[in-house]
């Protein structure tokens, strides 16, 4: 009797966990099926308990200019979540802190491919900028990584 009580306890605890994972937003990402580093990035998303539907396309900037990001701002990738555009490869901690925020911008940027940028790991480690892009396409420095 007790055991069962514990049991249905846990489902209960895991019910709510399930619950809580499902009402997390996806991160929908359009990237080239030849590039690795988009693929280490969605590792990293999917790491820090983002739910991504990764898919490949002939050109990623295609969805860039949908989305209505600066070309100028392009990376090797491109995602949406919640109604924000994402380019390039940005931290998932900069994707909480934009959903917990909710700015009034198109979303964020990180232009080109940093070296040390998440999915950009390797030998180096170069500073770069998370960008916000704001609706007239100017943007501002989100977060600064050294
Ligand atoms: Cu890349
Ligand atoms: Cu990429």
């Amino acid at each position: 009797m007790k055991r069962m009580l514990v049991q249905a306890l846990l489902t209960g605890a895991l019910g709510v966990h399930l619950a809580a994972g499902a009402a997390a937003p996806v991160i929908e990402v359009y990237k080239s099926a030849s590039c690795g580093c988009c693929t280490e990035w969605v590792k990293h998303l999917a790491r820090n308990g983002f739910t991504v539907k990764a898919q490949n396309v002939a050109n990623p900037s295609d969805y860039r200019e949908k989305f209505g990001l600066p070309q100028a701002l392009g990376s090797c990738h491109t995602g949406m979540v919640a109604g924000y555009a994402l380019e390039g490869h940005i931290p998932a901690d900069d994707i909480k802190r934009l959903l917990a925020e909710k700015p009034k911008a198109k979303g964020l940027a990180v232009p080109s491919m940093p070296l040390g940028s998440p999915g950009m790991e390797g030998p180096r480690k170069d500073p770069f900028d998370v960008l916000l892009v704001h609706a007239d396409d100017r943007y501002s420095v989100y977060r600064h990584y050294n």
